[in-house]
């Protein structure tokens, strides 16, 4: 069977990727089981759908947060994106593969003193750029209320400023956290890319996209995911 088991008459399969680094690290693990796109390799273009005419794929571009929508509506039959994504979105959809990449932590954090506060069952305030992640661990693991306050980016603000008590984010490095007097107080899930796919895709394309994803979990298990 050939990479992708296409024929004559097979459909474009198609991928949504996160714009950024992501689709970047995505591109180079495609390479190792034969599948490239020259034209995505050019960093000064704006372009953000490409072809490979001759396996029959497409890839294109999309904001991290709206890959899981693209793959529910079955405007692209595959996607890679962050679990935080995943988890956030809540989208009809199969989560297939763990990437390994990306690899980073969901975190409450705040200053220290903020610590009993998570312990006593008290209506703190919770900023995060993740309401429904945040929402699930303190209602439904947790069992503690609190007020959700949604915000955009720059999160680690919030408790400095007094907006919050403590955040919901994505720890990484822990450099953030560090330099803004912050630390980790829970931990709520690891995270890393993951492969979705689309559910009619996953029946129709059945085949193609279990040899792509076979093939994508042998190269994967070889870096040492
Ligand atoms: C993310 C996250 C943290 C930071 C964690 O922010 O929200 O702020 O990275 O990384 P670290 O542990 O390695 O310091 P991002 O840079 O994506 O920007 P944002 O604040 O706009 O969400």
């Amino acid at each position: 069977m050939d990479l992708t088991n296409r024929n004559e008459n097979s459909r474009y399969l198609t991928f949504a990727l996160c714009k950024g680094r992501l689709a970047t690290k995505t591109m180079q693990l495609l390479e190792q089981i034969g599948i490239t796109c020259e034209e995505m390799k050019d960093p000064s273009s704006r372009k953000l759908i490409f072809v490979n005419e001759e396996l029959k794929l497409k890839f294109f571009l999309a904001k991290g947060p709206d890959v899981p929508t693209y793959v529910e509506y079955g405007a692209a039959d595959i996607g890679v994106v962050g679990r935080d994504v995943i988890l956030e979105e809540q989208r009809k959809l199969y989560e297939v593969l763990d990437l390994g990449f990306g690899a980073c932590r969901m975190c409450v954090c705040g200053p220290k003193e903020a610590k009993p506060l998570l312990e006593s069952q008290e209506l703190i305030r919770v900023a995060t750029k993740y309401p429904a992640i945040a929402k699930d661990y303190f209602y439904n693991r947790k069992n503690q209320t609190v007020e959700i306050i949604k915000l955009n980016g720059s999160i680690e603000l919030a408790p400095i400023v007094g907006l919050s008590e403590v955040i919901v984010d994505i720890v990484e490095t822990g450099s953030t956290l560090r330099e803004n007097g912050l630390e980790v107080l829970e931990e709520v899930c690891p995270l890393s890319a993951r492969v979705v796919v689309n559910q009619v895709s996953m029946r129709m394309e059945n085949e193609r996209i279990t040899e792509l994803l076979k093939r994508l979990n042998e190269v994967t298990e070889k870096n040492g995911r």
